[in-house]
């Protein structure tokens, strides 16, 4: 299986607004950090939608490894 590229070693936080949809890029490799900018096209891995339950921040995965989706659940502190 492959393994994602690591944008960073730490979460992205990032001030979301309730209601909007972000795409949290999978494959590491988007100049867009941590959403998609289509650098997945041709390989396996997709985007995944994350859609904003109410306003504020959100630590967004940034080594992509995490087991809890587009959200951080802190795996980065065991690469
Ligand atoms: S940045 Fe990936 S689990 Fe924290």
């Amino acid at each position: 299986m492959p393994q994602p590229e690591m944008p960073q070693k730490t979460p992205y936080a990032i001030e979301i607004e309730a209601g909007k949809n972000y795409w949290w890029c999978s494959c590491g490799k988007s100049k867009n950090q941590p959403f998609c900018d289509a650098s997945h096209r041709g390989s396996e891995f997709a985007p995944l939608q994350y859609t904003a339950e109410k306003d504020g921040t959100v630590y967004f995965c940034g080594c992509k490894h995490s087991a809890n989706g587009a959200l951080c659940d802190a795996t980065h502190r065991n690469l």
